[in-house]
């Protein structure tokens, strides 16, 4: 009896843990800047669009929104060396309907710029780091997150190392269950 009631609570503990890992690999949505009109030319550096992004954390599967007046901007998906030249000539992706969503696909760095004139060379411009879902549970933990600054320099970005961690936590689950029962 007193074995039963052991295994009850023991899976009890299980299944909330399981459920608190699962919640750390939802998907999340992130608001450019973290307002409405933040996608504009930044009054200062402590402003810019980098330093709300040093301290977010993105990873794969999240995406990034942008609301701005698509008559007037717009956001072009960029290479690292078209970021640093603001070089708007020939951009990977053009996005100007005013409300943009850019699901996060894979780790490293994406390079984002303003297509309206000049704006890019007045700083707004954003650089967005990727986790895997590895990096997260290492983030956690207690590990810093690489900030924007270092795909800056032109240092090779990570590869990808992702792992499917939800996956995983559903077999590990199943596996601690079949134990238990
Ligand atoms: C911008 O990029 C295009 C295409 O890669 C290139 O032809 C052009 O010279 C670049 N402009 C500047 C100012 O670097």
């Amino acid at each position: 009896m007193a074995g039963f009631s052991r295994n009850v609570f023991s899976s009890s503990v299980v299944v909330v843990v399981f459920f608190f890992m699962l919640s750390l690999t939802e998907a999340r949505e992130h608001l450019v800047g973290g307002k409405t009109d933040s996608w504009k030319v930044p009054s200062s550096q402590s402003d810019s669009l980098n330093s709300w992004a040093e301290k977010s954390r993105f990873l794969i599967g999240d995406s990034l929104v942008w609301k701005y007046d698509g008559k007037s901007d717009s956001v072009l998906e960029v290479s690292k060396r078209d970021y640093v030249s603001c070089n708007t000539s020939s951009p990977i992706a053009v996005h100007n309907d005013g409300n943009t969503k850019i699901v996060l696909e894979h780790s490293g760095a994406y390079y984002f710029i303003s297509g309206a004139k000049g704006h890019c060379e007045q700083g707004q411009k954003l650089i967005v780091v990727t986790l895997s879902e590895k990096h997260n549970m290492r983030g956690f933990m207690g590990a810093p997150a690489p900030s924007p600054a270092e795909f800056e320099s032109p240092a090779i970005a990570p590869t990808s190392n992702a792992v499917n961690l939800k996956a995983s936590l559903v077999v590990a689950f199943g596996v601690l269950m079949g134990f238990l029962f």
